[in-house]
């Protein structure tokens, strides 16, 4: 199929272009690279430099793709994702994460395509009541970026039922881990996660971490959160549009391992690679005790089974860091010599 991949120069969509090329798929790219890299794009998948908020270059984009054969579908991953900075700039969040949303479905309508692959997040779901989170339940999300991806999702659904589109949307639990290749990671100026901060720490990149609130409601007195790593999640985004595009359905799917890990337990795994230091702090407002993904349907329905582990998750991220350390020196030094 052809695929166009909205946001494929960023931490997800550049391992799920991997796997969309190593299913045998035609590939092209539309980043603005705001917060992406063309380290990570592929030369096997076209490159449009081009914003999404911008229809006329969206247009524009589909025209060219479209003299090769039509446009099977599109992945959509480009948005902000700060969770802090939604606060201080939700329109950003909104421009970006639902205008942005509004436009390409307007573009893919224009250039007649039918299958829309959405990147949503189980912030979502907000604070939720036991923890453990299914695709029906309901949705409060507390801050901005949750609130403009529920946006989304409305949005994404109200025009699948007037526009016959075919939907699929993969809320994401937390993210971490690189390609085991280590040619893919997240590298980013801005990291907010628990695993590349941890493996931060242990590199000596920072001075510590800190534990927001040791006093929750669960086995250590620690936050609980579902890891996934990266390539499992992309892996998920190709049975998805194969999925979708074949039985022509309007679908939600939690992407997690349904399995919960403490902060203590994610700072242990990284501890039993190198050691870092560790700080208790007063909690933060809004961080639920426990959100944990059910994520039964993907298994059952999509046939996805993640097989990386925590320890994989953490191995890859600190492996990917430590080659960008040892690269950046050996770069310093040609230089200097
Ligand atoms: N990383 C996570 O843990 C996580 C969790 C849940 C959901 N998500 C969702 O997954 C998606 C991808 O996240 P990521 O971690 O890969 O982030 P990322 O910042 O690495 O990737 C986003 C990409 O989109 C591009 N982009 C942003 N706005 C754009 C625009 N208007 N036009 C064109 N390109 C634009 C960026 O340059 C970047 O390459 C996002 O939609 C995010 O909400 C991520």
């Amino acid at each position: 199929m052809k695929i166009g991949v909205c946001g494929g120069a960023g931490y997800i969509g550049s391992h799920t272009v991997l796997e969309l090329l190593k299913a045998g798929h035609d590939v092209f790219v539309i980043d603005n690279l705001s917060t992406g890299s063309k380290e990570f794009l592929f030369d096997e998948a076209r490159f449009y430099e081009v914003d999404c908020t911008h229809e006329a270059a969206l247009n524009q984009v589909f025209e060219i793709e479209k003299r090769s054969g039509n446009i099977d579908a599109i992945m959509h991953f480009a948005a902000k994702l700060i969770v802090n900075e939604s606060v201080s700039m939700p329109l950003e969040y909104y421009t970006n994460n639902v205008y942005g949303v509004i436009t390409l479905i307007q573009a893919m309508r224009k250039a007649d395509i039918k299958t829309l692959i959405f990147s949503s997040t189980a912030a979502v779901y907000g604070d939720h009541k036991t923890g453990f989170c299914q695709e029906g339940d309901v949705c409060q999300p507390i801050n901005p970026y949750g609130n403009s991806k529920l946006a989304a999702e409305m949005v994404i659904q109200d025009s699948a039922k007037a526009y016959g589109l075919n939907t699929c949307i993969f809320r994401y639990f937390n993210v971490a881990g690189a390609h085991p290749s280590l040619r893919l990671g997240l590298d980013k100026s801005t990291l907010t996660h628990i695993v590349p901060i941890t493996v931060m720490a242990a590199l000596k990149q920072r001075s510590h971490i800190t534990i927001f609130g040791d006093d929750y409601p669960t086995e250590d007195g620690t936050c609980v959160r579902d890891y996934i790593h990266v390539s499992d999640l992309a892996y998920a985004h190709v049975l998805g549009l194969e999925y979708t595009h074949t039985n022509k359905s309007n679908e939600i799917f939690n992407l997690g391992s349904s399995q919960g890990f403490s902060v203590k337990q994610v700072i242990e795994a990284v501890q039993k690679i190198a050691p870092c230091e560790v700080q208790i702090g007063a909690r933060r407002e809004g961080d639920p005790a426990k959100l944990i993904a059910v994520a039964n349907k993907a298994n059952n329905i999509l046939k996805w089974n993640p097989q990386y582990t925590l320890s994989d998750i953490v191995r890859t991220d600190y492996d990917f860091r430590l080659k960008r350390l040892n690269d950046k020196e050996n770069n310093r030094d040609k230089v200097s010599n």
